[in-house]
């Protein structure tokens, strides 16, 4: 059945240590974690490593911005990263960060190495300069006025209102989203890595098979227009590793992250007397493979080959790209409530519901899959609790109680029990071509067929019958056996229910290959429940904890200097089609719909048991009055706003909420807390006026 002993090491993508894991991230770790105990399972040597992106600009003004160093936030971040990934179960075998000595040392061997073999170069590069804060701005911290459309507030690269896209120094009156200065234009010298100098190598390497189809199409596009030199420096501050022979110059944080899955693997080599080279070396024998998102393919399949084979390393066995996350068919966006946070999830639904559904969902493809919470639901309760815990628990009871616990020494339907375990070769294909979906479809036939055995042998009849002992005995005890190879086949998704199960079933950690010995004459423990049905007010109480009535700071009027700090987008040459981020943008005719409008609040009033809400009785003159909750509690006493007038978005649709129904949004920014303003419009402004 299995083959010679493989030698693996796998990868997901380093999660930027600026933020929290959410469940658009859980698709990679949990899909790499399901192959990768795919693997363990089946006997080979596998090794998963990931670790924390701990470098860039973002990072470095979100720690200023809170007052601590870059080190203390990466390692706040770190740690919560670590447990969300523990609490569904990501078995790492070293997680680490890209802000680590071996990172350092590898990075600079592989820069000299390059520039040594002359594929580094030098020139002066343009930028915008913040004169304030003395530092370079990276696109996106500079906004203005669009140079097309003139839309106000619109970033560096790209305009949100038009779609155009243009240079930083275009931008009318911009600004630095650092500190609200004007920013000036300053040169500086830039260090580029000559990807074209492996035009040939890449477009052989894309034809070998190392990526999906869909990916080595859309890459050969790619290879066709002009590769561009890849600018890999920015200058001090930044958070990061300087470079040899070159100070105030850094590494841009997309030349290190990569490098740090070397990192990781040279420390867990470390721990464990691994040989880094044999899994590194340039004639490397065993196999490499990095699990991404489709938004960093072109880092992954053309920037990281291309600096492997120039400073001398192995290039990768395949990159597995994943399409990206929506939920009830939209993008994740945090009005809706449906940013939901690794560990908001967690506070309300047993991990292994997620694990499932996405094993359930999850092609070889880079389509999207979406998390549609009724179908999620349905499948958990129907498939998990309704068609595999039910074998055992239909069985389990009278094993103990008739039988000692102990199960029979023949099986009563060889066949069937044949028939299930050579299944096993078609589950173990299906997990090793990572078609999870096809895989979970499988397994659940096996268990319909084993639920239809049990539904014609009727235990709990057979047991009211006299003398049917061993027709009982036979019976729970093959129900028991067929249970067994189903859990085997699902380890790799529910680890710890199976783990439970093994308990259960008195048996050592279950291997693929032993589901061909059954269990005879075997004393297996007690029975407890594994796994309950998906209870439809946790997903409505996840969905309230995500939703925020206001989220300060707004994205409109933003008050100066107080600005949100954005992320930094690459400032490599992106494909927009296949690019996909999870800061929700909006398209102007999606603006165009909101409706905003002058409003007067008639009343304002605490809500008992809300920390952070307000009611507000809002009128809008001939159109009526409006109950909204605001989360301005922090910031106004309710007699401060009385007789005030606001704005407000007033064809939001309205939203259940604990305390009532929101019919609309009033508009605020701010840092937050105390430090929060609702919008307050000038003289001359009418209840119900509409807002431009
Ligand atoms: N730090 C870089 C990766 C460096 S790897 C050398 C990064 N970090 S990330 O935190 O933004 O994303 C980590 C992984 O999660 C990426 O593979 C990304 O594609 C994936 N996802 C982030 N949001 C996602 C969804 N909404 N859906 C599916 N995957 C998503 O990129
Ligand atoms: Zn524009």
């Amino acid at each position: 059945m299995s083959t010679s002993k493989r030698k693996i090491l796998v990868t997901s993508a380093l999660p930027y240590a600026n933020g929290p894991i959410h469940l658009g991230h859980l698709v990679e770790y949990i899909q790499t974690d399901i192959w990768s105990r795919f693997q363990k399972m089946r006997g080979h040597e596998c090794h998963y490593i990931c670790a924390d992106d701990a470098h860039g600009t973002p990072i470095m003004l979100h720690a200023e911005k809170r007052g601590i160093s870059a080190e203390q936030l990466i390692g706040e971040i770190s740690t919560e990263h670590q447990r969300d990934f523990a609490a569904f179960a990501i078995d790492f075998d070293y997680y680490y960060s890209t802000h680590s000595e071996e990172n350092r040392e590898l990075a600079e061997t592989i820069y000299s190495r390059l520039n040594d073999a002359g594929h580094i170069t030098k020139r002066d590069v343009e930028q915008a300069y913040d004169p304030e804060k003395e530092m370079f701005l990276p696109d996106r911290f500079v906004k203005g006025e669009c140079p097309k459309c003139h839309a106000p507030d619109q970033y560096g690269d790209s305009c949100e209102a038009c779609g155009a896209t243009y240079s930083p120094t275009e931008l009318i009156n911009p600004v630095s989203a650092v500190s609200g200065a004007i920013p000036i234009t300053k040169s500086s010298e830039h260090h580029f890595f000559k990807l074209q100098n492996f035009a040939d190598m890449l477009r052989n390497w894309i034809k070998q098979g190392h990526v999906q189809e869909e990916m080595a199409n859309k890459l050969a596009e790619w290879l066709d227009g002009d590769l561009r030199e890849w600018d890999i420096s920015r200058d001090a501050p930044y958070f990061g590793f300087e470079i040899p022979g070159a100070p105030g110059k850094y590494f841009y944080v997309w030349l290190d992250a990569p490098i740090g899955y070397m990192a990781s693997f040279k420390k867990l080599c470390e721990e464990k007397g691994l040989d880094f080279d044999e899994y590194w070396g340039k004639d490397a024998k065993t196999e490499l493979y990095h699990f991404i998102g489709k938004d960093i393919v072109y880092f992954h399949a053309l920037f990281w080959p291309a600096m492997l084979e120039g400073a001398g390393f192995r290039k990768p066995s395949g990159i597995f790209t994943h399409g990206f996350l929506t939920i009830n068919g939209e993008k994740m966006s945090k009005s809706r409530g449906t940013f939901i946070k690794a560990s908001t999830y967690l506070d309300h639904l047993n991990p292994e519901y997620l694990r499932y559904y996405f094993a359930a969902k999850l092609g070889n493809n880079v389509a999207d899959l979406d998390l549609n919470f009724d179908d999620f639901t349905s499948r958990v309760n129907a498939d998990l609790v309704g068609k595999v815990v039910n074998i055992a628990s239909r069985c389990a009871g009278f094993i103990k109680k008739r039988f000692n616990g102990k199960l029979s020494a023949e099986i009563d339907q060889p066949d069937l029990l044949a028939e299930l375990i050579s299944a096993g070769d078609s589950i173990a294909e299906s997990y090793e071509n990572r078609d999870y979906n096809r895989a979970m479809r499988e397994i659940m036939a096996l268990a319909d067929r084993a639920n239809q055995y049990i539904d014609q042998k009727q235990p709990w009849v057979i047991a009211k019958e006299k003398d049917k002992d061993h027709e009982l005995h036979q019976v729970c005890s093959m129900g028991i056996n067929l249970f067994r190879i189903l859990v085997t086949y699902l380890k790799p998704v529910l680890p710890v229910t199976v783990e439970k199960s093994e308990a259960f079933l008195n048996v050592a950690p279950l291997t693929w290959d032993d589901r061909s010995q059954p269990l005879t004459d075997h004393s297996i423990n007690t029975f407890n429940p594994l796994m309950t049905r998906v209870d439809p007010i946790a997903i409505e109480a996840i969905i309230n904890a995500e939703q925020k009535p206001l989220d300060a700071p707004s994205a409109l009027g933003v008050k100066r200097g107080l600005k949100k700090v954005p992320e930094e987008k690459t400032t490599a040459p992106k494909n927009p089609s296949i690019a996909n981020d999870d800061n929700s943008t909006i398209t102007f005719d999606d603006f165009a719909k909101i409706d905003l409008r002058i409003a007067r609040i008639a009343k304002a009033e605490h809500i008992e048991g809300a920390d952070k809400l307000l009611r507000l009785t809002l009128d809008l003159g001939e159109m009526g009055s409006r109950n909204v909750f605001a989360g301005i509690k922090s910031a106004y006493q309710p007699e401060d706003l009385e007789g005030k007038l606001t704005v407000m978005v007033a064809n939001l649709a309205p939203r259940k909420m604990r305390f009532g129904i929101s019919e609309g949004m009033v508009l605020a920014a701010g840092p937050g807390g105390e430090d929060l303003w609702i919008l307050e419009p000038h003289d001359g402004a009418q209840p119900g006026m509409k807002v431009k």
